[in-house]
């Protein structure tokens, strides 16, 4: 495995998630605080071959063709029109579900193929081939705490942000962006100016309750297990705010500390054996 790269896709947050109108292009106008979920993503490995191959494997990888379509060698091709790797990916984040996946594949590609096949494409070269695989690839990129404008590609780091224990809770309720976009009937508009940065969790807590997921009542009337989620998330011994990520169906909860985070996914886990259920945190990555 020495010539191989390993790297990292981890689950993307939205902390919250403002719409605005939808522009002359389809897309909608939006505006969302991102962080990343250190410990809980996908992982990919990128070893020699003379064509471009991808394999799926791991919890989730069942769910998802090894197509042509697929982000990730949509994302290698993009980067590089001819070259060979061959590619495994541990899909352990549920599909279509609202925290990045296909996304942070996909970015986490342009990342490991650059460094494998030695390429000097930089910074703004990889997020405008980002952009044109999908609206939340160029936040992946990255993959550390940003504003998103336009139609998710227009990235302002936000720095500082606290490390916060999360919850994810995914039903296993596929439900697909376009479709909440399409159902989306209240919204609150992309007026919000650039936050600066957070302190400390109160000041990131406080500034949250001020916002919302716009999503989440078109996701939630697709999917109402949402709901559901939300209320078990609610109601968990330490948490302080709890909200749907994306266009869904994933939940969180930002927790006070890690035992209760830790606690909490142990009780949710026993209470709904079906439900997809980590914890983690989020903040800035470490180095
Ligand atoms: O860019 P991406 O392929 O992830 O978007 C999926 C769908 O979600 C789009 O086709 C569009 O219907 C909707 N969408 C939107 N506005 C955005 C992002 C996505 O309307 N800012």
């Amino acid at each position: 495995m020495a010539n191989s790269v390993r790297v990292f896709a981890p689950a993307k947050i939205n902390l919250c998630l403002h719409v605005g109108e939808k522009r002359s292009d389809g897309y909608h106008a939006l505006q969302s605080l991102a962080v990343f979920v250190h410990n809980v993503g996908d992982e990919l490995v990128f070893s020699p071959a003379s064509t471009l191959e991808l394999a799926i494997t791991g919890p989730h990888g069942a769910q998802l063709g090894a197509d042509n379509d697929n982000l990730v060698l949509r994302g290698a091709r993009a980067l590089h029109a001819n070259r060979g790797a061959e590619i495994v990916l541990t899909k352990n984040l549920p599909v279509a579900s609202g925290i990045g996946g296909g996304s942070a594949d996909a970015a986490a590609t342009l990342r490991g193929l650059t460094q494998f096949w030695n390429l000097d494409t930089d910074d703004a070269q990889l997020l405008a081939i980002a952009a044109g695989l999908g609206s939340d690839v160029p936040v992946c990129v990255k993959s550390e705490p940003a504003w998103m404008e336009g139609r998710g590609e227009i990235l302002t780091p936000v720095l500082p942000m606290p490390d916060m224990p999360i919850v994810l809770v995914n039903p296993r309720v596929e439900v697909q962006t376009g479709k909440v976009f399409a159902a989306l009937t209240e919204r609150r508009g992309t007026g919000m100016a650039v936050p600066s940065g957070f302190a400390d969790a109160d000041t990131l807590l406080d500034y949250l309750d001020q916002t919302s997921n716009d999503l989440e009542a078109p996701a939630r009337s697709l999917a109402p297990i949402i709901g559901d989620v939300l209320d078990a998330l609610s109601t968990m011994l330490g948490a302080r705010l709890a909200r749907m990520s994306g266009s869904g169906a994933t939940c969180f909860a930002l927790f006070d500390n890690r035992e209760h985070a830790r606690d909490a996914m142990h009780t949710l886990r026993k209470a709904h054996p079906g439900w997809w259920v980590e914890a983690g945190e989020t903040g800035v990555p470490p180095q």
